[in-house]
């Protein structure tokens, strides 16, 4: 996977968001260069997932608590995709403990993407409800 870069056109001007999803973006990476390493050390890889999974859960939980805080009429469908998108991770996640042939390139591919989409289509549209 391409190393993830963050952009200005990502920024919510939430600062707490901003800097989680900076995190997580670092988190990405990390687990990207574990997993494809010259010779990728399994352990490595597994820490590097479970760092990724348990910073996913606390951040989409402050951006909720955020939402839930300002009243935002979004909430319930912007849990349900922080919902969907846990669920499809942790069951890649469990195939690659259970030693099934799951590609790391691909998990990271496809967070990388949602994360990039997600922040622009839908964090940044609660953002802008903030400033009313
Ligand atoms: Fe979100």
């Amino acid at each position: 996977m391409a190393y993830l870069e963050w952009n200005d056109s990502l920024a919510t001007g939430v600062e707490e968001i901003d800097e989680q999803h900076r995190m997580l973006f670092k988190l990405i990476n990390d687990l990207d260069a574990a997993a494809t390493g010259e010779a990728p050390d399994e352990d490595a890889v597994t820490d590097a997932m479970y760092t990724l999974s348990d910073y996913v859960a606390e951040h989409f939980g402050d951006e909720e608590a955020l939402m839930a805080e300002h009243g935002y009429p979004g909430l319930a469908a912007h849990h349900d995709m922080h919902q969907r998108l846990t669920a499809q991770t942790l069951r890649f996640m469990t195939q690659f403990v259970n030693g099934e042939p799951v590609s790391l390139a691909e998990l990271t591919e496809f967070l990388g993407n949602w994360l990039q989409g997600h922040i622009v289509e839908q964090d940044c549209r609660f953002a802008a409800t903030l400033g009313d």
